[in-house]
């Protein structure tokens, strides 16, 4: 076997959609290195995050995906490196941070509070008050309206199986529960959304349900970047694979590029990307 069987050529753009990749990314990092002791969790990593793509990232466990979009959403802070947002050096200090520049993040864990309803659930955090007095001086919250604003954010993103934005998040299925977590992200003027194994715990009519809302919010005009293990979902979803790989990024493809094979050798070292000519 030559140097070359363990090769495959490198991934490109997706084919039909070259007017996003000509714009600049949303959000970019450089060289972003961050070491916990003497374990190297990014060993200077590059990403590029388009307007309007869904960028899957994957990896074994302990590649680096989630010391990666750690970094990107304030919750750890690099040692050194550089993340921009529209080309301009930004620096998150907290998750608060990245949430105020536009980045919404959705754990697998604890994306929802199961005893409050769905509208509470939106608002988490980011209650509305009453206008006047009621709001400002006795903080009434505004219930209605945010349960009407709630509504029609489930309804815009196809959610149509969940009725009253007054049901507890408890009484929802695992599908329905995870989608109104990522409508809660896509719901307050968020350009990129990050999603940490938004299936893994889903069963297949549920995992569909999900795949089908952040197929929509792309479509809508957000970034999306996907975590995932599950590769047929991420080249059913995904513009664009980053591969990381012990710490490091292995290399970007394309569903139309590379299929799950080469992806996953990619992934686990077997193969890797030529370098470019
Ligand atoms: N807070 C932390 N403290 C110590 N080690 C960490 C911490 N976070 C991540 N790591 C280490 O960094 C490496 C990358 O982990 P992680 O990003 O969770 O991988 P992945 O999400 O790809 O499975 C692993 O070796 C992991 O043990
Ligand atoms: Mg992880």
């Amino acid at each position: 076997m030559t140097t070359r069987d363990l090769e495959v050529a490198h991934g490109g753009i997706p084919v039909g959609k070259e007017g996003i990749y000509s714009q600049q990314p949303i959000l970019s990092a450089r060289k972003l290195v961050i070491t916990f002791g003497r374990v190297v969790g990014l060993d200077g990593v590059d990403l590029d995050l388009y307007p309007g793509e869904i960028l899957a990232v994957i990896g074994d466990n302990g590649a680096g995906k989630s010391t990666l979009i750690k970094c990107l959403t304030g919750a750890y802070i690099p040692d050194s490196g550089e993340i921009l947002m529209n080309g301009q050096p930004v620096h998150f200090r907290k998750p608060q941070d990245a949430r105020m520049a536009g980045i919404e993040t959705v754990y697998q864990q604890l994306a929802v509070v199961p005893a409050l309803d769905i509208a509470s659930n939106l608002y988490l955090a980011r209650e509305e008050r009453r206008k006047g007095p009621l709001g400002s001086v006795f903080r009434m919250l505004d219930k209605k309206g945010m349960e009407r604003r709630a509504g029609q954010a489930i309804q815009r993103l196809g959610i149509q199986t969940i009725q009253n934005m007054g049901q507890a998040v408890e009484t929802l299925s695992g599908g329905q529960r995870q989608a109104v977590a990522v409508a809660r992200a896509a719901a307050f003027g968020s350009k990129v959304v990050v999603l940490d194994e938004p299936t893994a715990a889903l069963g297949v009519k549920e995992s569909g349900m999900v795949l089908e809302m952040i197929k929509q919010l792309r479509d809508g005009g957000l970034s999306i970047i996907l975590i995932s293990h599950n590769m047929p979902h991420v080249w059913e979803v995904a513009d664009r694979i980053h591969i990381q790989r012990l710490g490091a990024l292995a290399g970007v493809i394309t569903p139309q590029s590379h299929d799950m094979g080469e992806g996953v050798a990619i992934m686990t070292g077997a193969k890797r990307l030529a370098p470019s000519a």
